[in-house]
């Protein structure tokens, strides 16, 4: 008999386990000789040391939540447009800032101007900090100062937070510089196929960020369209589908836009293409979010609460009519939302966004309604899944397992397969390693391009469970 290890963070309507060492025997065979150095005894003990990692694996992956929210944090200072009239931060900005790049009076010129601009805004910021109203980006931030220990209300810690914020700043420039290093030496692999695997672990030891956008949820619905086309997915067959890492649009590092509330696109954005697939159940579909930022569950808590009190759920779906989108997308940008919502009114984009596209969609109550956030870390995680909550048809795993080793992606697997019901898939912007014996395997890819920038797409692997292992 198997111990079913219950979680400290477990909902109460959907107990969480931590993955037992049985269940993930095929995945440490796999790595055999790559395994973490406590995993590697495997004697008598290989119980007990087992779960002491896998407790202790948890509390160092969910650490890895507050150095991905002092990247959001940085981005806010730099673009956000919700707490100061000074004009965002260019790429030439960031460049002129780098010191190494100052060889002549000209650079050394504009790195002063961009010390200069970089100082207003920070001011700016604390002054908005101290009285954060509505802006809940602002309350977010106040939060995590005071959890590293500066009371931002206090003026007296605004130079101990500015000294912070640029200490930040350099660290996490250069981080960018070293993972663009990460990436030329990926795309140096004449062989896609291991170009793609290297680059599906390109943040494994990166801050976990909790951002979003609306373009992977576009590659998911070619996929999705595709998947129906070669019969993989039939007419009215999906009921039930989780979401891995959600994610909250909380300053990108693409666009950091802030000036529209906190929101979480891909829950919505699943159920509406399954609809306009026709892919969706007649009785609907449940959603349930598995994340382990906070802040993404309590967002969706509030608003799966909100949609039961009969109050709709507003997305803001901004498009910069600068880049060259392909015409695919733009069309699922125009549509998107239309079925499990209304149009509404945009929020209004500040004038140093001048020219930005955007719509809104009012999404209605009972879509919302029906999405169910749990707290779970899936690399030692998973729901269990007993009538009558029984496996997902689909999970959406987009720009999650990025973060995670080979492994640890094995390990997810292991959750992820446990998760899903026999002949259910998962679709991933990142190629997740094959483990002999867990039951799942790649059934094909689709790439969808989002524009004619370089890299701006994604490659979507389809992993199916076997229909004959129900055990599993
Ligand atoms: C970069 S966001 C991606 C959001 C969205 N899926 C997308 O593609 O736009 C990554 C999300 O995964 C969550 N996450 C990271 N590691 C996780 C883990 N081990 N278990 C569950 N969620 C995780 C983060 O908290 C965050 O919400």
């Amino acid at each position: 008999m198997l111990t079913l290890l219950l979680a400290g963070a477990a909902s109460t309507r959907w107990p969480v386990v931590y993955l037992s060492l049985e269940e993930a025997r095929s995945v440490l065979e796999q790595f055999r000789e790559r395994l973490p150095a406590e995993l590697r005894p495997f004697g008598p003990d290989a119980a007990a040391s087992w779960e002491a990692w896998v407790r202790a694996r948890d509390a160092e992956i969910r650490a890895r939540v507050t150095a991905g929210e002092e990247e959001s944090l940085v981005n806010l200072v730099l673009f956000g447009t919700s707490f100061t009239n000074q004009r965002r931060v260019t790429p030439a900005d960031l460049l002129a800032g780098n010191p190494a790049g100052a060889t002549d009076e000209a650079a050394r010129e504009a790195g002063r101007q961009f010390g200069l601009l970089l100082r207003a805004r920070m001011d700016d910021f604390l002054r908005a900090l101290a009285q954060p109203g509505g802006n809940e980006r602002l309350a977010i931030a106040r939060r995590l100062l005071q959890a590293k220990g500066f009371d931002a209300t206090d003026a007296e810690t605004h130079d101990a937070i500015r000294q912070y914020l640029l200490a930040l700043f350099v660290r996490i420039s250069q981080q960018q510089a070293h993972y663009a290093e990460l990436l030329a030496t990926a795309r140096a692999f004449e062989d896609p196929t291991q170009q793609f695997i290297e680059r599906s672990q390109l943040f494994r030891d990166r801050g976990l960020s909790v951002d979003t956008s609306l373009v992977p949820n576009f590659a998911i619905q070619e996929s999705l369209k595709e998947l129906r086309e070669r019969g993989m997915l039939t007419r009215h067959s999906v009921r039930r589908v989780a979401i891995l890492g959600p994610g909250l649009d909380f300053a990108d590092k693409q666009t950091a836009y802030d000036f529209y509330p906190l929101q979480s696109l891909q829950p919505v954005a699943v159920v509406d293409s399954l609809r306009r697939l026709e892919l969706a159940a007649a009785g609907g579909v449940a959603v349930v979010t598995l994340d382990i930022n906070p802040q993404v569950n309590a967002h969706l808590a509030r608003a799966q609460q909100a949609a039961r009190r009969g109050q709709s759920y507003t997305l803001q779906l901004p498009r910069d009519p600068q880049v060259r989108w392909n015409p695919e997308f733009t069309a699922y940008w125009r549509s998107f939302g239309d079925q499990v919502g209304v149009p509404a009114t945009p929020a209004r984009v500040p004038p140093a966004l001048a020219g930005l596209q955007i719509r809104a969609v009012r999404v209605l109550p009972k879509f919302v309604a029906r999405i169910e956030p749990v707290d779970l870390n899936i690399v030692v995680q998973r729901l269990v899944l007993d009538a009558p909550r029984e496996g997902f048809d689909l999970i959406v795993a987009t720009n999650i397992l990025v973060y995670y080793d080979a492994f640890e992606q094995g390990l997810a697997l292991a959750n992820l397969t446990r998760m899903l019901r026999p002949g259910g898939l998962l679709l991933s912007n990142n190629a997740v390693p094959e483990v002999p014996g867990l039951g799942i395997r790649s059934v094909g890819y689709r790439t969808t391009v989002y524009s004619d920038r370089p890299d701006d797409g994604d490659h979507i692997v389809w992993y199916q469970k076997s229909a004959s292992d129900s055990g599993r």
